[in-house]
């Protein structure tokens, strides 16, 4: 009989009896159940707490990467990934970037964007100045839906409205600017946009449909710059190396969704590692790469009159330190005080030169040696931990695999079963 995924009133049990239930819809092992059931450090009615249906927990290796000077303080770098090299390539990058300074960051006032759809209007022109004029009296009843935030000088400070094309017709989209100072302001947004909505569809006789944050954060964004004398990269040609790869990635949005990709890799890896909504950043940056219709690099490498290597980024930056798993979850406050950030902006700007550094690591590699070789090692040692090594048998499997340029599990194999026998 096919196995049916309706399981009535499963988000009603305890995480131990949905475990029971998964465990015989999956045939689990009981090994497997165990390793589900050893939450570590995150309890388990914490994380039942946290989201839905909960039955286990799923563990990141957790490291950090260091080297990193920012503004001429320096910093530990926090970073939960799944992908071998991503953190010693930041460490790398940032050892570079140091001989030239370190990194310089800026960013703006953390202002969020909440969108109000307005749809079915007669006039949408009239609408929008109906909107603009009543500005006073709907920042006002954003404001008062948040007073703690007000208290600490953020809140609702300007309104726009555009008139947009869709295929059903004209649409008044209403922005709301909420300056959210330390927190990511998902919350804070969504609940204003909620709160001046039956406004807004009273004044333009218009009628309102979604209320929501925009993760097209372009009002928040945070700046990183480096210098990176052509001496400790290796050179005028890796130098020029790096120029070329950036420019391939500005012109052809094929190259530039991977050299993005390079660039997330470590900004989403500090961002699982302190809780924050990963997504939200990643939706932000790519729109922001494709803001000016064709998607393009969010970075930039060029060459000064010295012939050192200058690398710059921009990009959206919606960050907290306060609310949500930042604050909830036990590891993401140890990788908060590893930071030792003290605001959102700080915050933000250290994830854009993080952002950097592992680009520039990436292009280093990519416009030199490729990234194979160093991968290789890495990827061979978990090519031998699938294939059953274990301890020693790690480093000896993927070591061999290697010198053979062979990483594959069924070699893997071979190579445990003769260690085996010795
Ligand atoms: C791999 O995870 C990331 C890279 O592909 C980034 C890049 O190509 O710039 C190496």
């Amino acid at each position: 009989m096919a196995k049916s995924s309706v399981i009535s009133g499963f988000y009603k049990l305890p995480p131990k009896e949905r475990l029971a239930i998964i465990r015989d819809f999956a045939g689990l092992t009981e090994d497997e159940v165990r390793l589900l059931e050893n939450t570590g450090s995150l309890p388990i009615d914490l994380a039942d707490h946290m989201v839905e249906n909960v039955i286990g927990v799923f563990p990141e290796p957790m490291g950090v990467a260091g080297n990193f000077q920012i503004n001429g303080k320096d910093y530990l770098i926090p970073m939960a990934t799944e992908e071998p090299s991503v953190i010693a390539a930041a460490s790398y990058a940032a050892k570079m970037v140091r001989d030239g300074g370190g990194f310089h960051t800026s960013s703006t006032a953390p202002v969020m964007i909440g969108q109000i759809q307005v749809v079915k209007i007669k006039d949408a022109e009239t609408a929008k100045k109906q909107v603009l004029d009543a500005k006073v009296d709907i920042l006002k009843k954003a404001n008062d839906q948040d007073p703690v935030l007000n208290s600490f000088g953020g809140g609702a400070k300007d309104l726009d409205a555009r008139v947009i094309e869709t295929s059903l017709g004209e649409m008044l989209i209403v922005h709301l600017y909420v300056d959210c100072r330390d927190a990511m302001g998902a919350n804070a947004v969504n609940t204003m946009c909620e709160a001046v909505a039956p406004f807004i569809s009273q004044l333009t006789g218009g009628q309102v449909y979604l209320r929501i944050i925009s993760n097209l954060a372009v009002k928040r964004l945070a700046k990183a710059q480096c210098i990176v004398p052509k001496e400790a990269i290796g050179g005028q040609s890796v130098v020029e190396g790096i120029v070329y790869a950036s420019v391939f990635a500005a012109a052809d949005p094929y190259r530039a969704a991977t050299h993005n990709k390079g660039i997330m890799n470590g900004i989403a890896a500090v961002l699982l590692a302190t809780g924050n909504d990963h997504r939200a950043i990643e939706a932000g940056a790519h729109a922001y790469a494709a803001l000016n219709k064709a998607y393009t690099s969010l970075s930039n490498w060029t060459i000064n009159s010295n012939g050192d290597l200058v690398g710059e980024m921009e990009l959206p930056m919606a960050v907290g330190l306060i609310g949500g798993a930042v604050k909830t979850h036990p590891i993401a406050r140890i990788a908060m005080k590893i930071l030792g950030v003290k605001s959102a902006n700080e915050f933000g700007e250290v994830l854009a030169a993080v952002g950097l550094a592992q680009n520039l690591a990436a292009l280093r590699a990519l416009s030199g040696e490729g990234i194979q070789r160093g991968h290789m090692s890495l990827h061979a040692r978990n090519i031998a931990i699938t294939a059953g090594a274990k301890g020693e048998q790690i480093e000896a499997v993927a070591e061999l695999m290697v010198s053979e340029r062979l990483v594959r599990v069924d070699r893997a194999k071979e190579i445990l079963e003769e260690l085996n026998k010795k």
